[in-house]
């Protein structure tokens, strides 16, 4: 299953929770990244100075990264990605991945939450872990990427009649509950 939704909309955190429930590993390509930012990896060295900017990672870089992520044992019976993909680029790049491995999306799954709740999350958990790109200049140049490029791989899993809508307002227990209904609906309808 994917998770989509602009920063801020619990994306993270949901897919901590799903993953746990569903016994499904959960694949964040910000957390990877992170990670190699951390151990200084040629990796984190490139993508740093795109994320300290709000910017994408180039496709080129990141396609590969989620390739070799998604070919290892334990993504073979299932897996939750986290914030891929992104561009309507990675969309086709995830299909062809997806047709090689024999597998298909069961659930798109969509966190939707105002920018003005998004902007209130971030810049609180800048103050908590301090992430390099919870600016608010960087916040709000990573919702316009949203809006601009993220919005459209949305509307192409709606046009192929895959997409769930899930309301990421409220509290985290509740916004979990929405989530694994609209699983357990998607389930029971296929
Ligand atoms: P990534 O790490 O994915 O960042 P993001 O999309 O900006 O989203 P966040 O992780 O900030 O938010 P989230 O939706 O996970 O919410 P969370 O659960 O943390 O990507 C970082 C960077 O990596 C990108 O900018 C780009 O440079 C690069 N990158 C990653 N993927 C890429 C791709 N596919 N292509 C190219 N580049 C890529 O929650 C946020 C906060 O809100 C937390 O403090 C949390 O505690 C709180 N919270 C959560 N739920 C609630 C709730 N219901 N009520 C109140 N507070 C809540
Ligand atoms: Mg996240």
């Amino acid at each position: 299953m994917l998770l989509i939704g602009p920063p801020g909309s619990g994306k993270g955190t949901q897919a901590e929770r799903v993953s746990e429930r569903l016994e499904i590993v959960a694949i964040s390509t910000g957390d990877i990244f992170r990670y190699n930012v951390k151990e200084q990896t040629p990796l984190g060295i490139e993508a740093k100075k795109f994320m300290d900017a709000g910017d994408f990672v180039p496709d080129s870089v990141t396609n590969n990264m989620v390739r070799d992520r998604l070919l290892e044992d334990d993504a073979a019976n299932g897996f939750l990605l986290d914030g891929y993909p992104r561009t309507v680029a990675q969309v086709e790049y995830l299909d062809g991945i997806l047709a090689e491995k024999g597998q298909q999306l069961d659930v798109v799954l969509q966190l939707t939450a105002d920018d003005d709740e998004l902007v209130a999350r971030l810049l609180n958990r800048a103050k908590e872990t301090g992430r390099s790109d919870d600016t608010e200049a960087v916040i709000r140049h990573r919702l316009h990427l949203y809006h601009t490029q993220t919005e459209a791989v949305v509307s192409q899993y709606a046009d192929r009649g895959t997409l769930t809508r899930v309301d990421g307002i409220g509290a985290v227990d509740e916004v979990t509950e929405r989530v694994l209904a609209a699983i357990e609906s998607v389930k029971s309808a296929s």
